[in-house]
């Protein structure tokens, strides 16, 4: 038998996904599942982006350009610039998500054992990301007690070796839903600056900032127009997961013009969902308006249930759609199995996602899980009971 290769059995399994064949069994036994596992959002997708798609009339599907359609490029930058980040359509490459975005920057700016630094949690794909492109990832440990707030710029500076290539953070932050404030994004500026590394930041939640406050981008700052790396996506921004659209934004030519060699490499994204996500940037500003009154509403009921909860301590989030949640018990990957196969209230139960796929240091985060706010409130708050039962019974 041919061997597969030693990076395929490093790829890890998604802490998201792995507990789907559970979840099967357990649909198939007529139990119905409240999933607060997974980021797919439950708003509906713009209109304008759809119809867009509708009312088209292609003939070919033929290839786009290897950075997207010039004119989407153009928009964007466009919507870039309302939200302060002064962008052109050149700095601009569309690609199939913001996950190949992540793979071409990585692929872009480090060599096989090169380092990137990321505040964990973080979230879990990079890890997979990581391997495909030989990069190690370095942890810097956020904790729950500061709601998963910038570590000390100390914390970074100890793990810099001349194999760090880059940081990488989250912003808003998924698991943690921390948004990152101007002064944390500056220190972390200075540091890229005075080490000379890249910062790369994932802000495909930018939409999603809660109680007032602005989201500031790492591509607001002229000084690190060399070394900043934007990763987006339209995935969460339009709830258009399934499109599979995102880019990569850079002001550093070089960065542009080796990830344009990537994104020749797999010719062009995909045409209908460009012409979609073109289209998308019509969407107005009550569109947001409402999505963002509505996680708000999501997330205090989520928060104040889960506060209810004996022995639950849970970091407040400021953006995203996720919460990490401590729970009472010692193994949340048993736990979460233990819901789908052995626990059932009226017939229902929930499916949450262990948190410790999302630390890279071993045995970090065993009795946390993520929490997506992805429901309804009515089904949520039905969700929160059916936790607290369950963990009542777990720890009899
Ligand atoms: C933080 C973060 N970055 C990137 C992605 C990938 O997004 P896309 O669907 O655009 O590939 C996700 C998807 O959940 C995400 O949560």
């Amino acid at each position: 038998m041919p061997k597969i290769s030693v990076k395929g059995s490093s790829m890890p399994e998604s802490p998201i996904r792995k507990l789907v064949p559970f979840a099967e069994a357990a649909i198939k036994k007529g139990r119905k599942i409240y999933q607060l596992n997974i980021g797919q959002p439950d708003i509906k997708t713009p209109d304008v982006a759809l119809d867009a798609v509708r009312n088209h009339t292609i003939e070919v599907l033929s290839y786009s350009h290897s950075a997207g359609f010039e004119g989407y490029r153009n928009k964007l930058a466009g919507y870039y610039q309302k939200k302060n980040i002064p962008v052109t359509g050149e700095e601009i490459i569309i690609t199939t998500g913001g996950s190949e975005a992540l793979l071409f920057a990585m692929g872009s700016i480090a060599d096989a054992g090169d380092e990137i630094i990321i505040p964990e949690p973080f979230y879990a794909n990079y890890n997979g990301f990581a391997v495909a492109s030989g990069v190690k990832i370095v942890p810097v440990e956020s904790k729950i007690e500061t709601d998963f707030a910038l570590p000390p710029i100390s914390e970074f500076e100890k793990l810099i070796s001349p194999k760090t290539k880059a940081i990488l953070i989250c912003n808003p932050g998924n698991p943690t839903g921390y948004l990152y404030t101007e002064e944390e994004i500056k220190q972390l500026a200075d540091l890229a600056l005075k080490h000379d590394i890249f910062i790369v930041a994932d802000e495909v939640y930018r939409e999603f900032a809660y109680d007032g406050i602005q989201h500031f981008s790492i591509m607001s700052l002229p000084q690190l127009k060399d070394h900043a790396i934007m990763i987006d996506s339209v995935s969460k921004r339009y709830s258009m997961c399934g499109a599979r659209i995102g880019c990569l934004v850079s002001k550093n030519k070089e960065v542009i013009a080796t990830a344009m060699k990537f994104a020749q490499a797999r010719l062009s994204p995909p045409t209908f969902e460009q012409i979609a996500s073109e289209a998308a940037l019509e969407t107005p500003q009550s569109y947001f308006d409402d999505v963002i009154e509505e996680y708000t509403s999501r997330r205090n009921l989520l928060i104040e249930g889960l506060k209810q909860i004996e022995g639950v301590k849970v970091a407040v989030p400021k953006g995203a759609f996720y919460c990490i949640a401590e729970l009472p018990i010692d193994n949340a990957d048993k736990f979460a199995k233990w819901l789908l196969e052995d626990f059932q209230m009226d017939n229902e139960t929930v499916m949450v996602a262990p948190a410790a796929g999302f630390y890279s240091t071993p045995n970090t985060g065993m009795n946390q899980v993520r929490i997506a706010y992805v429901l309804k409130k009515e089904n949520l708050e039905k969700a929160i009971n059916i936790l607290k039962v369950a963990l009542k019974e777990y720890n009899k």
